[in-house]
């Protein structure tokens, strides 16, 4: 990994100085051919999904070599094809929010409207342009809380040119592409030879050597899954390739795009009888799984279990660290998510846009080589934990959060762990104030249940002398005072 840390320095300092990735993807091959790390199977794939995205703008090779030194076990795409049917790695059918083509104004009389999937979009295509004209464009990040430094640095790249990312890396790493919006690219792009996109697609792959079936001996030297969410492009191929396929499956709203099936269709038992025979495994969207309202868990579906029941594995997307994605229930801790996802609900696949958080998550819960397990941090809260969920529940029921105090402060007699001393120290700033309000009864036993060393907090004192927990010397930010007709007059300066 050194070595290759190296080669992907240097590689991502190429970009920067703009030499175009086309000589760049040639580079790491260079590598000898010697005796490759082989492709972990003992643990849930971490899929990195459009690349390690959450850092680097999708689907470019900084995000895909970023992730393949994270970790990854699969690199994930989206194939396209160009006008001239140059098959591409680009996630939108429409160019305008992940490139500068807006900038480009020798484009700007291409804009269309088609529709897509059932809808009308507006915008720059992928099909109106050709592979010459897409490489003059440069990558743009998707969201606008990620690292913006990348933007208009990294070209687009081909589906060949990923692939021989993923050949040249210095471990075996397998390739997840899925067959993008079939139905729209046949009908805008032609082939000759009445070729179909997913044929294109197909012969792409074995062009390089990807046929093989699911974890055979040639399949684990080049490992590949091919996903799509139209069925009949999955059982298209199915004669023409053995590599093992997975059905992607979006939301309940959502019909397929080539057999305009419902999401209760196609997840019911006779067609996972059906569909089965063709697929290794199903790709759905995590909320079809474990429906979410207001931001929280709800009970799983059956989903899972029924898919195992059916022999086929799960992959669900799409992970991402930050707040903005996880589940209140997660308490802002990725690892918490992936802990849910991994042992609870037992998936076999993971879609992250981190891939460096899933492998350090895995490498402490299942290292791929075992060490002595550490002392589970949790474990030596469970005893508490119930007390704990209870005082919380009566500070909810409108309890005297004071009597709350008292009643724990009676309980925790008797032995208990140590301060832990081995590691710096996990100091919780004004309790767990990143989900109660600061400096709270809440906030603080949320915090011990959560595992911290210290809870830490703000002592100012009353008129009349009492030591109190606050932050602001004015309670104007975090206190209700503004309700209170009583203390309007209060105000100083
Ligand atoms: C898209 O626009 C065309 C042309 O205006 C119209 O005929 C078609 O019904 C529209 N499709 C949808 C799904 O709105
Ligand atoms: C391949 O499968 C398609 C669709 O199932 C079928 O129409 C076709 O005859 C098959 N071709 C061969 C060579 O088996
Ligand atoms: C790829 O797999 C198909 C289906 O099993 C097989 O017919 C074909 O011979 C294989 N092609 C190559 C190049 O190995
Ligand atoms: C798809 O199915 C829905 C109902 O499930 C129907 O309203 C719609 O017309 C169908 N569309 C096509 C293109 O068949």
């Amino acid at each position: 990994m050194i070595e290759f840390a190296g080669i992907i320095a240097f590689s991502l300092l190429l970009l920067f100085v703009d030499c175009g990735a086309r000589s760049l993807n040639a580079l790491p091959s260079k590598q000898n051919k010697r005796s490759r790390k082989p492709l972990q199977t003992s643990r849930p794939y971490n899929i990195a999904h459009r690349g390690s995205s959450g850092e680097f703008p999708e689907e470019t090779t900084a995000a895909y070599l970023r992730a393949i030194e994270e970790g990854a076990d699969f690199l994930e795409t989206d194939i396209l094809a160009t006008k001239d049917g140059v098959l591409i790695c680009h996630h939108d059918v429409n160019l305008d929010e992940t490139s500068d083509i807006a900038s480009h104004k020798e484009f700007a009389g291409r804009k269309r409207t088609y529709e897509v999937h059932g809808v009308n979009i507006t915008g720059f295509f992928v099909v109106d342009f050709t592979w010459e004209e897409l490489q003059t464009l440069r990558a743009i990040q998707r969201f606008a809380f990620r690292d913006q430094q990348y933007n208009g640095k990294l070209p687009i790249i081909t589906f060949e040119e990923f692939i021989a990312i993923a050949l040249a890396a210095p471990r075996v790493i397998g390739i997840y592409p899925e067959i993008k919006n079939p139905v729209f690219v046949n009908k805008h792009v032609k082939w000759p030879n009445g070729k179909k996109f997913e044929d294109v697609f197909v012969d792409t792959l074995k062009k390089y050597g990807y046929n093989s079936s699911y974890l055979s001996e040639d399949w684990l030297k080049q490992p590949c899954f091919i996903q799509s969410f139209a069925p009949t492009s999955l059982v298209h191929i199915s004669n023409q390739t053995d590599l093992p396929k997975i059905f992607l499956i979006d939301h309940v709203t959502v019909l397929t795009e080539d057999t305009n099936q419902t999401y209760a269709e196609i997840t019911s038992d006779v067609y996972l009888d059906y569909i089965k025979k063709y697929i290794v495994g199903i790709g759905p969207s995590k909320d079809m799984i474990v429906p979410v309202v207001n931001n929280y868990l709800q009970l799983p579906t059956s989903l899972v279990d029924r898919a195992h029941a059916h022999d086929l594995q799960v992959h669900p997307y799409t992970y991402r660290n930050e707040n903005q994605f996880l589940r209140f229930d997660f308490h802002q801790d990725p690892y918490a998510e992936y802990d849910y996802w991994i042992n609870k609900i037992g998936v076999d696949g993971l879609l992250t846009d981190f891939t460096g958080s899933l492998y350090r998550f895995q490498e402490w819960t299942s290292p791929l080589n075992p060490r002595d397990a550490d002392d589970n941090p949790k474990e030596q809260f469970t005893m508490f934990a119930g007390l704990l969920a209870f005082s919380l529940l009566l500070l909810f029921v409108g309890c005297d959060c004071r009597s709350v105090v008292k009643l724990l402060s009676k309980e925790i007699k008797g032995p208990r762990h140590p301060l832990q001393t081995s590691c710096p120290y996990n100091i919780a700033h004004r309790g767990f104030s990143g989900e109660f309000s600061k400096e709270t009864a809440a906030a603080y036993l949320r915090a011990i249940q959560a595992g911290a060393d210290f809870i830490e907090t703000d002592i100012l004192a009353t008129k009349d002398g009492v030591l109190i927990c606050h932050h602001d010397v004015n309670p104007d930010d975090t206190s209700d005072i503004a309700l209170h007709e009583e203390f309007a007059d209060r105000k100083r300066t």
